[in-house]
């Protein structure tokens, strides 16, 4: 079994029409967020993606550091130009995607969860991450990239500062895997949602049953202000909706939940 990739040998083992009709495959690069998005704003093709061996300064939400030692993971950007009318869903989209890509590999009894707003778990611990940026060009048109950092054959184990909190395919399963099976099965189910997404149909209550948040009293980080609440319910567009300790509710677009119980 070789884990290697390359860009060929990526478009190849893709069966999908828009994700991945385009890629571009780098050994080394800053983070692949930054590539993708000098693409999109020359106007390279929706479904374009990034994919690099490692990353020297890959990022995460909240601008922290995301490990991309190379040879391991998926450390992927994807460019869609989607419709302002459903923006919102493109990131439950993802969460959605990495959830279906991991229960076709993992074991079935295995706990796969979203912890509000999108970052994967593998009982309780993270295993993927997602980054949206999004930009309107001067001519209106809406970019959106979405990075996508999947953990693969990474063993979080040796290294102390995640090893508690995060996960990755092998460590699940005991063995490692092809990568390109993953990137295959990944961009199939993206493919899949963002054409249901296009053709009017929702994700929210698909990645909603997935969220672990729901029902738990939770701290949650926003700026400068730690909030503490239960986590009732999310709205349509993604929002968090949290019961305050007075009683009084309040709606949350952005955040970190640093402890649910
Ligand atoms: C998070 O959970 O904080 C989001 C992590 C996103 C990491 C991916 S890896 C591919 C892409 N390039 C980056 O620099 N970041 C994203």
């Amino acid at each position: 079994m070789t884990y290697d990739i390359s860009q060929d040998s990526i478009s190849d083992s893709l069966n999908t029409k828009l994700i991945g009709n385009y890629v571009v495959y780098l050994d080394s690069v800053e983070s692949t967020m930054d590539i993708a998005a000098d693409l999109a704003i020359q106007g390279v093709a929706e479904g374009t993606i990034v994919i690099a061996e490692e990353q020297i300064k890959g990022r995460g939400r909240f601008d922290r550091t995301w490990m991309s030692p190379s040879g391991k993971n998926l450390y992927m950007s994807l460019i869609l130009y989607p419709d302002m009318r459903y923006l919102h869903q493109i990131s439950m989209m993802c969460a959605v995607s990495i959830v279906d890509t991991l229960s076709s590999i993992l074991a079935e009894e295995s706990s796969i969860s979203i912890k509000w707003p999108n970052d994967v778990r593998v009982s309780g611990k993270k295993i993927a991450g997602i980054l949206v940026e999004n930009r309107i060009l001067e001519s209106s048109e809406q970019i959106s990239i979405i990075g996508i950092g999947l953990n693969i054959n990474f063993d979080t184990t040796e290294i102390a500062e995640i090893s508690e909190i995060a996960t990755s395919i092998s460590g699940e399963l005991g063995y490692q895997i092809g990568r390109l099976e993953v990137i295959n099965s990944l961009c199939s189910n993206l493919e899949r949602l963002y054409f249901g997404i296009q053709s009017g149909e929702s994700i929210k209550v698909r990645w909603e049953n997935m969220l672990d948040t729901i029902g738990k009293r939770i701290k949650l980080s926003s700026g400068e202000d730690i909030i503490e609440g239960l986590a009732s319910s999310v709205d349509e567009e993604g929002n968090l909706l949290l019961i305050l300790k007075n009683g009084e509710s309040l709606s949350v677009n952005a955040g970190e939940v640093t402890s649910q119980m």
